[in-house]
């Protein structure tokens, strides 16, 4: 029986050992799944961003696009001026621009695509403004000109041409008045030309008497009825001097084209 109990002891505790042992495995799982819980779940390792945030941004980029583009000032160095202060002497000492710079710029834009940057036109289709009597001589012939428009055949410096020169008056492309005195200026006095200056005073002058016409001149009434050139009287005997010594040019070439 001893032997028994002696048998069966061991086999009681090896069985009590071994539920122990299963009860311990229990509590580690517990244990386990305890701390399994209680961990964060695991997740990916990118977190989309919100669709809407992706939206925000985009309309932000698209609107720092626009405001760029509208108000950079086309990014020059001059533009934001911190002391400038509205009304004070500096902004009325602003350079004042020269009729003959002026004109040298509405050439550029309106003129240069016909008559070139230099003035000598294009062979047989656009005549030249350098040397030509046309240009440099009576004030109104060349503010006609300018004021209707031209058309029909003109002779340049012997050369004939017959095409359409467009009205840059009122009734066509509308330069300002001080535009129109500038580029006649500037025609007059480029290229080794040398004619008088053409005051806004004189193309106002000008603009009253031929602003109502609508029809372009023909070349061979450019020359007719020229009044008297505007504001000579009054100027200082200098330049009415210049004046007649322009005359006097005029004069000589058309004696040499007659
Ligand atoms: C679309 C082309 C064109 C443009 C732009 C143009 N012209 Fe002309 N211009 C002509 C043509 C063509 C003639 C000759 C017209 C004719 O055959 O009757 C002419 C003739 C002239 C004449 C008289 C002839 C001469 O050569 O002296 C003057 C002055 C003149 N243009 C000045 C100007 C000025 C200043 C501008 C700019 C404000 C200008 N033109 C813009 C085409 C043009």
């Amino acid at each position: 029986m001893s032997n028994d109990t002696s048998e069966t002891r061991p086999a009681n505790q090896g069985k009590a050992s071994l539920e122990k042992a299963a009860m311990q495995d229990e509590q580690v799982q517990d244990i386990h799944a305890q701390l399994m819980r209680e961990k964060e779940e695991p997740s990916e390792a990118f977190t989309p961003i919100p669709i809407f945030l992706v939206f925000v941004i985009m309309v932000l980029g698209f609107w720092a696009g626009i405001y760029l583009v509208l108000y950079s000032g086309e990014f020059r160095s001059d533009v934001f001026d911190p002391k400038f202060r509205a009304g004070s002497g500096e902004v009325a000492a602003a350079p004042e621009i020269t009729l003959f710079d002026r004109g040298a710029r509405i050439y550029r834009n309106q003129c240069a695509q016909c008559h070139q940057a230099d003035g000598q036109g294009v062979s047989g289709v656009y005549p030249p403004l350098v040397g030509t009597e046309w240009v440099t001589g009576h004030p109104e012939v060349v503010a006609r000109v300018l004021i209707n428009g031209l058309s029909g055949p003109i002779e340049v410096k012997g050369n004939t041409y017959n095409g359409n020169m467009p009205a840059f008056g009122p009734n066509g492309l509308n330069l300002r008045p001080n535009e129109l005195a500038g580029v006649i200026t500037y025609i007059r006095q480029e290229w080794g030309n040398s004619a008088s200056e053409m005051t806004v005073d004189m193309i106002e002058e000008y603009l009253d008497l031929y602003s109502a016409r609508t029809t372009p001149w023909q070349a061979d009434e450019l020359r007719e009825d020229l009044g008297p050139i505007p504001g000579e009287g009054s100027e200082p005997a200098e330049e009415a001097e210049d004046e007649s010594a322009d005359e006097g040019e005029t004069d000589e070439t058309e004696a040499e084209m007659a």
